[in-house]
C-alpha cells in the first residue's frame, strides 16, 4: 500500500520506535526492499537520493517503478526524495507523488540553511508534502569520513522553530558510507536533542552503527533509521559471488537477481532491528 511518510515516522514517533528508511537505486533494489518489507512484515519508507537521480538522468522512471510496487505490497509504504540540494528537483518530486522530501542544504552556514530551508518548507506544506533538513553535518557524503560534527540541541530547537520542519536530520557521531558498523553515536546527546526538539529526530549513515547501537539509537530517542551502503553491501558481495563462481555467466538476471535476493534478506533482517 502507498502510504505516507508522515504516517509512518509520526506513528513510529507517538510510539517510540524506529522507522526504516531505506534507498533504492535501480529496479532490482526498489523490489528487494519490498520483498523485504513483505516477508518482516513491517512498513517501510523507499528514499530516492538527488545523487540516485542524478545517476539515472532523472527521477521519473525510478519514481514510477517505486509507487508501482509500494501500490501492489500489502505492507505500507511510503516515497521520500533523500538529500536533494536542488530546490527544483523537491518540486519535481512532489508532482510525481513523493509525501515527503530531505532538503539538505546541511553545508550552507546556519542563517543559510535556516532561510532556504523555511522557504522549502513553506512551499512543501502548501503541497501537503513533509520536510526533513540536516542539521550540523552528518560527513562521509564524500567518501571522507568526519563523525566528529555534532548538533547542538538550542540551535537545534532553535532551528526547528524557525523553519517549521517535520523531521531533522542531526550529526552525532555516524558518518555516511561506512562499510564497517564500528561507529560510536553519542547517546547522551540524542536523549537530549530528543527533549530539545519537538519533531521526530533522523539518524544519517546508519550502515556504519551496529545492531545493538541502532537499538540504543532508538532507544535514546531517534525515529527515522536511513540504511543504503549496508543493502549496498549485501547486493554487491551476491553479485560479485555468482560472477565469480561462473566466468561463463551472460544472463543479468542471474546475478541481478541473486543480489536482489541477498538484499531483500538484510532489508528484512534490518526491519527487525529497527522497527522492533
Ligand atoms: O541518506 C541516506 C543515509 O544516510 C545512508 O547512509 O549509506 O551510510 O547507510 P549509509
Ligand atoms: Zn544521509
Amino acid at each position: 500500500t502507498l502510504t505516507t511518510t508522515a504516517a509512518l515516522v509520526d506513528a513510529a514517533y507517538a510510539e517510540g520506535r524506529g522507522v526504516a528508511a531505506f534507498n533504492a537505486i535501480n529496479l532490482e533494489t526498489v523490489e528487494a526492499i519490498a520483498a523485504g518489507a513483505e516477508s518482516a512484515n513491517r512498513p517501510v519508507i523507499v528514499q530516492i537520493s538527488e545523487n540516485a537521480v542524478r545517476y539515472h538522468g532523472g527521477l521519473a522512471p525510478l519514481a514510477h517503478a517505486a509507487i508501482a510496487a509500494a501500490t501492489q505490497a500489502t505492507m505500507p509504504i511510503s516515497l521520500h526524495l533523500d538529500h536533494a540540494t536542488d530546490e527544483r528537483l523537491v518540486g519535481v518530486a512532489v508532482d510525481l507523488g513523493f509525501s515527503s522530501v530531505m532538503y539538505d542544504a546541511s553545508q550552507l552556514p546556519y542563517e543559510e540553511n535556516l532561510t532556504r530551508t523555511a522557504a522549502v518548507v513553506r512551499r512543501c506544506h502548501d503541497r501537503g508534502a513533509h520536510v526533513e533538513a540536516e542539521l550540523g553535518e552528518v560527513g562521509g557524503k564524500d567518501g571522507v569520513h568526519a563523525p566528529g560534527v555534532r548538533t547542538d540541541p538550542e540551535e537545534a530547537a532553535a532551528f526547528v522553530a524557525s523553519t517549521g520542519v517535520d523531521a531533522l536530520a542531526v550529526a552525532v557521531g555516524s558518518s555516511h558510507k561506512m562499510t564497517t558498523r564500528d561507529a560510536s553515536l553519542d547517546e547522551a546527546l540524542i536523549a537530549a536533542l530528543r527533549r530539545a526538539v519537538d519533531v521526530p529526530l533522523v539518524l544519517h549513515g546508519s550502515s556504519g552503527v551496529s545492531d545493538d547501537g541502532l537499538r540504543a539509537a532508538i532507544a535514546a530517542g531517534m525515529t527515522k533509521i536511513n540504511v543504503a551502503t549496508q543493502l549496498n553491501k549485501a547486493f554487491t558481495t551476491a553479485v560479485r559471488d555468482t560472477l565469480e563462481a561462473d566466468p561463463t555467466l551472460v544472463d543479468q538476471r542471474r546475478y541481478l537477481g541473486a543480489g536482489r535476493d541477498a538484499m531483500a534478506a538484510e532489508t528484512a533482517r534490518l526491519l527487525t532491528v529497527i522497527s522492533g
